[in-house]
């Protein structure tokens, strides 16, 4: 009596029998590189779409000057460094504003960015309006726009009165009014 040899599952070209076959490993490999691709591109977008709920935009308060300094109904540019210096910024971390005194303890104190391109503008005493040299923009001493290209009125920083100064809260630019 002849004992005949079972056969064997049939395999096709390329396959092997180890625990992984090739036509496996190709698959397993593919949808590797297809995650880790879908990663790199999802991940920083997804930053992207959720930044501005988690973001928080530096803001810092900063002295301008002692309160008697600023004369009631004047309108002054006073200098400060900015809320998000860089370390090797230098000159270039000051950032300014138009401060006006209004009564004996209240004060406004609007961006000298133009809404329009951020040129500075300036503050015209003889007109009361603020103007703008780069495109023509005017604003009213309110800072609303009263003529040109400027969408929106010039952003206003909050001011308070501490210890006998006057302090800006600054923030990064563009300003969010
Ligand atoms: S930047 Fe001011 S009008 Fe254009």
């Amino acid at each position: 009596m002849t004992i005949e040899p079972r056969p064997g599952p049939r395999r096709t070209a390329g396959e092997s029998s180890g625990p992984l076959n090739r036509k496996d490993f190709l698959a397993k490999l593919t949808i590797a590189v297809s995650a880790v691709g879908a990663a790199i591109i999802g991940v920083p977008f997804i930053g992207f779409l959720l930044a501005p709920f988690f973001e928080r935009q530096p803001q810092t308060w900063r002295a301008v000057g002692r309160v008697e300094t600023f004369k009631i109904g004047t309108t002054v540019k006073v200098s400060f460094i900015d809320a998000s210096p860089l370390p090797w910024a230098g000159v270039v971390a000051r950032t300014a504003a138009w401060l006006r005194r209004e009564t004996q303890d209240s004060f406004i104190a609007f961006s000298v960015n133009c809404t329009h391109l951020g040129c500075p503008v300036r503050w015209l005493p003889g007109a009361a309006l603020f103007m703008c040299p780069c495109h023509g923009g005017v604003y009213y001493g309110d800072g609303t726009v009263a003529a040109g290209p400027p969408p929106k009125p010039l952003p206003r920083y909050p001011v308070r009165v501490r210890n006998g100064q006057v302090e800006i809260r600054t923030s990064p630019i563009p300003i969010n009014p």
